[in-house]
């Protein structure tokens, strides 16, 4: 498929919204009280999981908006630039997955079933207590952290080509 040379208004707007909502996502998941056996979700804990899987469907959006609106690389990338950065924007995807689906495992795991506000039930994705769920949901507070990580990694990364570089890497992800 033929590569645009710029990102589109929908990917943008994605990947605004995306990082918007993690900044409230993450100090809502610190904040919350912590949670006990047999305890319902309180309401942080439910704002926590509405963003959570606004979260989960935007990215999803994003990656398959993507495979279908490819866009090439900046120009003045030298080769191991073009590399570090679809690596970093790949893990980026990866672990914005993983933490959303790991925190729905950890609330399948406490009992909890999700539903959207019309009413539909979502998926239980592991049976009530299981070892399964126990260990996949145990992985939400490590996946958070690599996510955190690897998004210090590409803000520093967007900072140095603004201020080091002074190339146009970051205005490609602005509004024009
Ligand atoms: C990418 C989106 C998400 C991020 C960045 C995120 C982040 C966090 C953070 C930072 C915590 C606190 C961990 C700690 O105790 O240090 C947390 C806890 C939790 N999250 Fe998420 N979360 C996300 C999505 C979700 C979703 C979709 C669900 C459920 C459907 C969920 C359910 C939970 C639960 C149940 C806890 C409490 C776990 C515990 O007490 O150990 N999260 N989350
Ligand atoms: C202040 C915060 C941020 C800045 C300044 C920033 C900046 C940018 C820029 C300039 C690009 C385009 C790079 C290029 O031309 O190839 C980009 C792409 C990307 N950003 Fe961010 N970003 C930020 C936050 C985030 C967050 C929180 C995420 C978490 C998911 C994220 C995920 C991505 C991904 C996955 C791409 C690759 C898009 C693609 O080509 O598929 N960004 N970002």
């Amino acid at each position: 498929m033929l590569k645009q040379t710029a990102y589109g208004k929908t990917a943008k707007v994605l990947h605004w919204l995306i990082a918007a909502l993690l900044a409230v996502q993450f100090p809502i998941g610190w904040l919350m009280p912590d949670i006990r056996r047999g305890m319902a979700p309180g309401n942080a804990m439910k704002l926590h999981i509405v963003i959570g899987l606004v979260i989960l469907t935007f990215i999803v959006l994003r990656v398959v908006w993507r495979r279908f609106h490819p866009v090439a690389p900046a120009d003045a990338l030298p080769p191991w630039q073009r590399l570090t950065s679809a690596s970093v924007h790949w893990l980026l995807y990866g672990l914005v997955f993983a933490t959303a689906l790991s925190g729905w495992f950890f609330a399948s795991f406490r009992g909890w079933q999700l539903s959207l506000s019309s009413g539909v039930l979502l998926p239980v994705l592991t049976a009530p207590g299981s070892a399964a769920g126990r260990m996949v949901g145990g992985w939400h507070q490590a996946a958070g952290w690599g996510l955190l990580f690897a998004i210090g990694v590409h803000v520093i990364a967007a900072i140095t080509h603004a201020f080091i570089f002074r190339d146009r890497v970051v205005q490609r992800m602005l509004a024009e």
